[in-house]
Parts: structure tokens; C-alpha cells; sequence
């Protein structure tokens, strides 16, 4: 079965970006102001090409009391290799690498583009009870002065894929600033670094399909997602030089009970959670 296609296509191929990014010659030109952990913009160069991206060295990494310390660089890049291997190219290239402040993640950095007046964009608070044409609910909000408000996401195809895509890497931060529309059409997803516990941690925004079937072409990912994740297969080398083999087993387990049901993940609680603030 092909990969499916890209929505649309890039100039260098993922993997030539990949390339770029683990054997480029990285330069530090500043730091993103307000993240939690340590975010440093930086330019990549190799050969003729040059590419901006992030850097999160594991020496920024602030600890969390669910994580282990200094693993989130492994998990971002773990979860580049799944969206990589479901052909969706949601995650922007990300790699492990060294740098001027030692081992970190390195990923390709995506000019996001912002909705033009007319365009709606993929995220609304809205006053209805009911999402409108076009609009998924996510969950009431309180807005301040005692009035509540509905949080809506576009119902977008490629959000749709975020979303299953998060189900299975298990995605504790899925916020509104982590979702960047870049000027070619496609859609990514940035901020992987609370990914792949053992326990289920998912938070998100991307609530509005939840119990709804899966698409037949998500289902058709995901059989192959498992049978990329078959014991001995070359992604299960690769993950497991990223998270432990206890992550790999629910991984598969996150997999197969997608597969099982054929239904978009819902809540466990009986609020969705939400990432606060949303944005
Ligand atoms: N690949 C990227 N392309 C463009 N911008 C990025 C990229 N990665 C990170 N950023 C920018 O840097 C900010 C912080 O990065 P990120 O969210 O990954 O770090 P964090 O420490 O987990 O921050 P937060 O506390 O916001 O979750 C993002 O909100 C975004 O504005
Ligand atoms: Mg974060």
C-alpha cells in the first residue's frame, strides 16, 4: 500500500532535511522568550544549504515530575519517526544532535503563516451551544464575568490526522500554539516532548472527532503503523535507541486499540483534558 500523499509536497525531500539538520554547522541566533524549557533559534548550514531551526538542548530540559529528566529530546525525535512512518509528515524534520550546549533536539523551524481577515482559521471561541458549519466542539470555556463560551477546532483533514496521530504517541501538550500552518498548505504539529508515557497523558485540543469512526484512511495508517512496530522491525530499532522498551509495548498497545475499536480516541475523565490556556 503507498504512503499517502503530502498535503502538498516540500522543496528538499524529509530526508535531505534530515541530513541538513544532524551534519549541518549550527549556529545559536536566539532564544524563544516565554517557553518552559530552554528553545534556541538557530541556522543549520551544509553544503549550499542553509535552514532555520530550534534547537532544545537536554540541558534546558526542565524537569517534570512524570518524565524521567532529560529524556524530552528523545521523545520529540520518537515522535518525528511515527509521523514519519505514517506517511502523514506532521512533525517537522527532528533530529538528536550535538550542539554548543551539548546533546539536544534539533528540528526544522516552520515560518508559520497566519490566517489571512477572511479565513477562519483553527481554533474559535464561539457563543453558540453548537459548533457551526465547518466546526468541531471541543469543550465550554469560561471566558471571565460568568460566561461561558464554546471552544471549536476546525474540522480539518489535517487536524483530523493530528489527532489520531497524538492518540498514539500518547500527546500530554497538544496546545493552539503548537499547531503551525505553513505557507505551503501543509499543517505541523511542534512540541513533542511530553510523548510516549506508559500511562495515558493525553491533553489536547483536538477533542472534536472523539467517538467518532476513524477514517478509512487512518485505519489503513494504522495497520500499518503495527506492522511497523513488529518486533525486531527496523522503526522498534530506532525507537528503542529513543524511549524504553515499557513505551514501545504501550505504543503498540495505543495501536492496537485504535485498531480494535475504529474509533477516534475519547476522554478517559469525564472532562476532555484540555491544555490551559489552550493557546
Ligand atoms: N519547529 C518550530 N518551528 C517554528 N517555531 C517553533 C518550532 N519549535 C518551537 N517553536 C516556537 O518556540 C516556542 C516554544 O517551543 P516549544 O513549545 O517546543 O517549547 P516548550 O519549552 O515546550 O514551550 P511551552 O512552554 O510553550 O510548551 C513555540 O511555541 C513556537 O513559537
Ligand atoms: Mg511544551
Amino acid at each position: 500500500m503507498p504512503a499517502p500523499e503530502r498535503i502538498p509536497p516540500g522543496r528538499l525531500t524529509d530526508a535531505e532535511l534530515v541530513t541538513l539538520l544532524t551534519e549541518g554547522r549550527l549556529t545559536v541566533l536566539g532564544q524563544v522568550r516565554g517557553a518552559s524549557n530552554a528553545v534556541l533559534y538557530c541556522s543549520v548550514a551544509y553544503e549550499d544549504e542553509e535552514a532555520a531551526c530550534v534547537y532544545k538542548p537536554v540541558a534546558g530540559e526542565q524537569p517534570l515530575w512524570d518524565f524521567p529528566d532529560g529524556t524530552l529530546a528523545q521523545r520529540e525525535v520518537a515522535a518525528y519517526a511515527i509521523s514519519e512512518s505514517t506517511g502523514w509528515g506532521l512533525i517537522p524534520p527532528t533530529v538528536l544532535r550535538d550542539g554548543p550546549y551539548g546533546q539536544g533536539m534539533c528540528q526544522l523551524w516552520i515560518e508559520a503563516e497566519p490566517p489571512g481577515e477572511d479565513e477562519p482559521g483553527l481554533l474559535a471561541l464561539v457563543e453558540d451551544e453548537e459548533p457551526g458549519e465547518g466546526w468541531k466542539a471541543v469543550a465550554f470555556a469560561e471566558v471571565g464575568e460568568g460566561r461561558t463560551a464554546l471552544l471549536v477546532h476546525a474540522d480539518d483533514p489535517r487536524l483530523r490526522r493530528l489527532a489520531v496521530l497524538d492518540a498514539v504517541i500518547n500527546n500530554g501538550d497538544r496546545k493552539g500554539g503548537h499547531l503551525l500552518p505553513a505557507p505551503d498548505g501543509r499543517l505541523y504539529g511542534i512540541d513533542h516532548g511530553v510523548t510516549f508515557h506508559t500511562d495515558d497523558k493525553l491533553r489536547t485540543l483536538l477533542w472534536g472527532w472523539a467517538g467518532e469512526p476513524l477514517p478509512a484512511e487512518a485505519v489503513e495508517t494504522l495497520d500499518r503503523l503495527a506492522a511497523e512496530l513488529a518486533p525486531g522491525a527496523a522503526l522498534v530499532t530506532r525507537l528503542a535507541e529513543l524511549i524504553t522498551a515499557a513505551e514501545i509495548e504501550a505504543l503498540r498497545a495505543r495501536v492496537s486499540a485504535l485498531r480494535a475499536t475504529g474509533l477516534h480516541r475519547q476522554p478517559s475523565g469525564e472532562w476532555p483534558a484540555i491544555p490551559w490556556p489552550p493557546v
